[in-house]
């Protein structure tokens, strides 16, 4: 166990998350207030609803992380917090009361980027990521393909111009009545349903490149589904998750041919997917090189893997920043 402890808070989308970790990256606490009820019923998440959520369940939950870790205020060597990118309003929430608490305490505050806290997400509990390492990044937010040449510095190869994967599967979920958000019920319908390649496959943008785009699948599986009522909800969801994981997996393995990294992480919400946790593994033991996942509770959004980014900011003597960008870039701070 590490001795320093960190209070992290997340609050970029539809979760308010908070935890305290330590300085070697083990949980001791993570508890999540998901509103994804509130957002089921209305298909997606509107950030007016969302903030009044976070300002009512933010205090609390860090409560209940405290309590749960055993720590008092006085223990604490830091407070980080989700700083971009997210919706303006609900990130808002996040810092101005670990700015508050860090002020009423006198701890110093870290604003953290929440996709160096999806990367972390596969450090926490004792994993190091060897370098280089390829970063496949697939949450509801973002879908980028990158290598980490040193854990600071992130070169991108390529996204995707319009949909993210996460999104995509949402959309197709909101078509088919699935309900938000869209991932876990698709993935679980697709392992009863028969791919039969009814879909276009997803080509690249140029010729030898990674970006991709996704709005044209999601349009591809609105016709099958308009065209085909007979086809079952099973096979939608079989066609599109093998559209749509075929190309992560294409990409990624075009990028560990090239680029030789000695590591694949992969992270972010879609991360939790079974078959592309799967089809992951499989493509990393064909190249020999080791794959870290995030466990599959630090998949989807939470405050544990803000924590675990803070403290690798700590360790490269990272600026602290407190300011909200909604639009945060995925290489930045
Ligand atoms: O990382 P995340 O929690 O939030 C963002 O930062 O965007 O990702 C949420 C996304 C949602 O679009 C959700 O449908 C997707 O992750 N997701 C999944 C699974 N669980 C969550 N997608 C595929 N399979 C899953 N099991
Ligand atoms: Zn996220």
């Amino acid at each position: 166990m590490g001795s320093d402890l960190i209070l992290s808070i997340e609050s970029s989308c539809d979760e308010t998350s908070a935890a305290v970790v330590d300085d070697r990256l083990n949980v001791l606490s993570c508890v999540t207030a998901s509103q994804i009820e509130l957002h089921n019923q209305f298909g997606g998440v509107y950030p007016e609803m969302a903030s009044r959520q976070h300002v009512t369940n933010i205090l609390p939950v860090i409560d209940q992380a405290m309590q749960e870790a055993a720590v008092q205020p006085g223990d604490l060597t830091m407070i980080g917090v989700t700083r971009g990118p997210g919706l303006m309003s609900s990130l808002s929430v996040g810092v101005n009361t670990a700015c508050a608490l860090g002020r009423g305490w006198g701890v110093p505050v870290m604003g953290v980027n929440h996709l160096r806290g999806h990367v972390a997400s596969a450090e926490l509990n004792g994993f190091e990521i060897e370098f280089p390492s390829l970063l496949l990044l697939v949450s509801g937010g973002h879908t980028l393909l990158a290598m980490m040449d040193d854990g600071a510095e992130f070169r991108l190869l390529g996204e995707t111009r319009d949909d993210s994967v996460g999104e995509a599967y949402d959309k197709v979920a909101r078509e088919l009545g699935l309900g938000y958000p869209g991932g876990p019920v698709v993935d679980r319908l697709a392992k009863s349903g028969v791919s039969a390649g009814r879909l276009p496959k997803v080509m690249p943008l140029a010729a030898d490149g990674y970006d991709f785009s996704l709005s044209g699948l999601k349009e591809a599986t609105r016709r099958l589904i308009r065209s085909q009522p007979d086809l079952s909800v099973e096979d939608v969801c079989a066609e599109f998750v093998d559209a749509c994981l075929g190309l992560l997996v294409r990409r990624t393995t075009q990028a560990v041919e090239r680029e030789r990294p000695r590591s694949v992480v992969v992270v972010g919400g879609v991360a939790a997917s079974p078959p592309l946790r799967a089809m992951m593994k499989e493509l990393c033991d064909e190249a020999g090189i080791p794959l870290l996942l995030p466990d599959l509770k630090w998949a989807t959004d939470n405050a544990a893997m803000i924590g675990g980014a803070a403290w690798r900011y700590v360790e490269r003597d990272v600026p602290r920043s407190l300011s909200v960008d909604p639009r945060l870039r995925f290489d930045q701070f």
